[in-house]
């Protein structure tokens, strides 16, 4: 909810694209996942995302927001499963998502600018995300 921006587009209190008040839409949006996790040489992820069912560039490489309620135990992640650790998860969004690494994401959502997120706070949101885990 703070510097991260993360709660932007994972609502409380179900984490997820569920629009406030109501929470019957959810939202679309385009963070540009890579295809790999290799952070240091990024590669553009090739999948259209929801222009494949809505044909309009406004869709390209837009993905429905999914929750982070059990993130810590239903890895791999992203729609495509590059990313297999929430450590992973998080050093992407710090630095801007696809378009920050340096990516052409034509019409990102998520902010470009790195977060900037200390050690320290990269685990607090890990730590979090863990708190959101389901007692079996
Ligand atoms: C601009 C909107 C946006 C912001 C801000 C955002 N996310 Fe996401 N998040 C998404 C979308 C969309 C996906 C799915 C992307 C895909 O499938 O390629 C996603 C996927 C994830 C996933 C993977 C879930 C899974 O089951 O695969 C995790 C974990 C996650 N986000 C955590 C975070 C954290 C932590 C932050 C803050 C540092 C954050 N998100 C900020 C939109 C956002």
């Amino acid at each position: 909810m703070g510097k991260a921006q993360c709660g932007t587009c994972h609502f409380a209190p179900l984490f997820n694209g569920l629009i406030p008040p109501f929470y019957a839409l959810t939202e679309f949006e385009i963070i540009g996942a890579t295809a790999t996790d290799d952070l240091l040489n990024p590669v553009k992820d090739q999948d259209n995302g929801r222009m494949d069912v809505r044909a309009t560039p406004y869709y390209e490489a837009a993905f429905k927001t999914p929750t982070v309620r059990n993130a810590a135990v239903t890895g791999p992640y992203m729609h495509n499963g590059a990313f297999t650790t929430l450590e992973k998860v998080i050093d992407f969004y710090d630095k801007g998502g696809g378009g920050g690494l340096g990516l052409d994401i034509p019409r990102q959502t998520l902010s470009t600018r790195p977060l900037n997120l200390t050690d320290q706070e990269k685990q607090d949101i890990i730590a979090f995300m863990h708190a959101l885990t389901d007692k079996i």
